[in-house]
C-alpha cells in the first residue's frame, strides 16, 4: 500500500570513493589457485564458455585450457567487460540497482580472477571437472502461447550473423501481453536474441517465403522491443498487474544474432512463449522509444551538441574524434502528483558507440540516475530489467535523458574492424540511420503508472 520513495541522488561527484560493489566474502589475495576461482567460473562463465555455450570456443570448464587465459581474464573481468552486462555501479550512479538476472561480479571475485592471474594461474589441489554449466536460468510460467521459428542452418564461414524471423501470434483484435521468453534451439550458436513488434507489416515484406530475413547490423526497420535474450538472462516481464497494449494484426520480429562454430554447419529452431493476459490489465505497461517511429522525430529531442555544425543540433560524430557526445531529452507522461515505476530502460548505438548513460530530471529539477552503462557493446544488446520489488519511482512530468559518448577513432577496435572489411582505411565522418556506419543515440524504457492506494 505504501508509496515507495524514490531513490534520489544529485549528480555531484562524491569526495569519498564509494565501495562500488557490496560484497561479504573477503578474498584470498595471494596463493589463489584454480580452486579458489573455480566457483565464480562455474556461476558466472561457464554458461558461456562451455562446449554448450556459445564461447565454445574459448571453454573454463578445465584448468588446463582456462589457464593460459587467466591475464584476458582478469583484464576483462576488471572492466567488467565480462561477464557481458550493461549496468554497472559507478561515482555518477552509486544507486545500488537490484537488477534482475543480474551476472555481474563482486569487487571480491574480481580481485580473486586478478590474484590467481598474478599468482601464476596454479592448479592448487584442483577442483572436481569439468566446471559446472549454470542451468539457474529464472523460469517463465503461464505460457499460454508458442511461436516456433523457422530452421535456420548456420554458416561456418560466416562468424556474426542475424537472422530475423517473422511470428504471427494471429491478433485479429488487440492483445495484452505479460512477458515474452526465448527458448534458444541450440545454446552453442544461439549468441543472444531481441524480439520486436511488426505493426507496419515492413518487416515481413523483407521476409522470404519461409519466414526470415538476413537483419545482420541491422533490422532496416524501427521497431519497438519487448524483450531480449542472452545466456542467463531470463524471461522479459512487465510488472504484475500491468500488461503491454498489441495492436491487431501485429507480427512478432525474433532476431537471433548466431555466432557460427568454423567448419561445421548447425541447425537451430528458436522458439518464442508468451504470456496473454486474459482481460485489460489493471495498469498499462509503457514502452516507451526515442527516437523511433511512431514516437517523436530526432530533431525534437536532440540536445546541442560540441560538435554541431553551424550551431544547429545534429547527431553527427566528425572522423577522428575520440570523445563525442550527444545528448537527448524527453518530456515523459503525467503530472507531478502521479508516480511512474521505471521496470527496464535500454540503450542503442552502433559500432561507433562506447558508452552510455540514462536519468531522470523531475519536476522540481532533481536529477534521478536509472542507469550508467559504459561498456556498450553492439553483441550484447540487451534490455535491463530492475527487480519488481525494487523499481525506481519518477514523478510525473519528469524528464528523460540519455547521453551518448563516442570513439571514432582507429582506436576503436570494432569499429576498425569493420572499416578495414570494407576496404576503409580512415574513419568517416558518422551521422543519424540506421546502417552500420550511421548511428544513433536511442533509449528505451518500460514505465508503469503507480495506482493510488
Ligand atoms: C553471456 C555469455 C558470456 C558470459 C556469461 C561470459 N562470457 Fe566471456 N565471452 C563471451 C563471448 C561470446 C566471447 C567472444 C566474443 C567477445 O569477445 O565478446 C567472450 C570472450 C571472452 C574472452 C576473450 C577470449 C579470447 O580468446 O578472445 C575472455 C577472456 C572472457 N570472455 C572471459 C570471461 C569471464 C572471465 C567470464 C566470467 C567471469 C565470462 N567471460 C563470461 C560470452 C560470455
Amino acid at each position: 500500500m505504501g508509496m515507495r520513495m524514490a531513490p534520489l541522488l544529485m549528480m555531484l561527484a562524491c569526495s569519498s570513493t564509494p565501495k562500488l560493489t557490496p560484497d561479504t566474502t573477503a578474498p584470498p589475495t595471494s596463493g589463489v589457485t584454480w580452486t579458489d576461482v573455480a566457483p565464480t567460473l562455474a556461476s558466472a562463465c561457464t554458461r558461456c564458455h562451455s562446449d554448450q555455450g556459445t564461447a565454445s570456443f574459448r571453454p573454463f570448464t578445465h584448468y588446463a585450457d582456462t589457464a593460459p587465459y587467466a591475464p584476458l581474464m582478469a583484464e576483462k573481468a576488471s572492466r567488467r567487460a565480462m561477464p557481458p552486462f550493461g549496468p554497472q555501479l559507478s561515482d555518477w550512479c552509486p544507486t545500488d540497482f537490484h537488477w534482475a538476472s543480474d551476472v555481474r561480479l563482486t569487487d571480491g571475485e574480481v580481485a580473486l580472477l586478478q590474484a590467481w592471474s598474478d599468482d601464476g594461474a596454479a592448479e592448487g589441489r584442483g577442483a572436481p571437472e569439468p566446471l559446472n554449466v549454470p542451468t539457474d536460468v529464472p523460469v517463465f510460467t503461464g505460457t499460454n502461447m508458442t511461436l516456433t521459428a523457422a530452421e535456420w542452418t548456420t554458416n561456418p564461414n560466416i562468424a556474426d550473423q542475424t537472422i530475423c524471423f517473422i511470428l504471427d501470434p494471429g491478433l485479429t483484435e488487440a492483445g495484452w501481453l505479460e512477458g515474452v521468453n526465448v527458448v534458444p534451439g541450440n545454446l552453442t550458436v544461439v549468441h543472444h536474441a531481441g524480439v520486436r513488434m511488426d505493426y507496419t507489416g515492413e518487416a515481413e515484406a523483407l521476409a522470404n517465403d519461409e519466414g526470415w530475413y538476413d537483419c545482420t547490423g541491422g533490422s532496416g526497420v524501427a521497431m519497438e522491443y519487448l524483450g531480449t535474450y542472452a545466456p542467463g538472462s531470463g524471461p522479459s516481464e512487465v510488472p504484475e498487474g500491468a500488461a503491454t497494449l498489441i495492436f491487431p494484426n501485429t507480427k512478432l520480429v525474433l532476431s537471433v544474432h548466431y555466432h557460427s562454430i568454423p567448419n561445421n554447419p548447425v541447425v537451430d529452431q528458436t522458439s518464442l512463449q508468451l504470456r496473454w493476459a486474459e482481460a485489460p490489465p489493471e495498469r498499462l505497461a509503457l514502452l516507451m522509444h526515442w527516437p523511433n517511429p511512431p514516437t517523436l522525430p530526432l530533431s525534437a529531442i536532440l540536445r546541442p551538441g560540441e560538435d554541431d555544425p553551424d550551431g544547429e543540433p545534429k547527431l553527427l560524430i566528425p572522423a577522428d574524434v575520440a570523445h563525442h557526445t550527444e545528448t537527448l531529452a524527453v518530456q515523459g507522461p503525467g503530472t507531478p502528483d502521479e508516480r511512474y515505476e521505471i521496470y527496464q530502460i535500454s540503450s542503442h548505438m552502433h559500432l561507433v558507440g562506447q558508452s552510455s548513460r540514462i536519468w531522470a530530471e523531475h519536476p522540481d529539477g532533481t536529477i534521478q540516475c536509472l542507469g550508467d552503462l559504459p561498456n556498450w557493446d553492439f553483441n550484447y544488446q540487451q534490455i535491463y530489467r530492475y527487480q519488481s520489488d525494487a523499481l525506481p519511482v519518477v514523478p510525473g512530468g519528469s524528464t528523460f535523458w540519455i547521453e551518448c559518448v563516442y570513439d571514432n577513432t582507429l582506436g576503436n577496435e570494432p569499429l576498425a574492424r569493420s572499416l578495414a572489411e570494407r576496404g576503409f582505411t580512415e574513419p568517416i565522418d558518422v551521422s543519424y540511420g540506421s546502417g552500420s556506419f550511421d548511428e544513433m543515440c536511442m533509449f528505451m524504457l518500460g514505465i508503469v503508472k503507480v495506482q493510488d492506494p
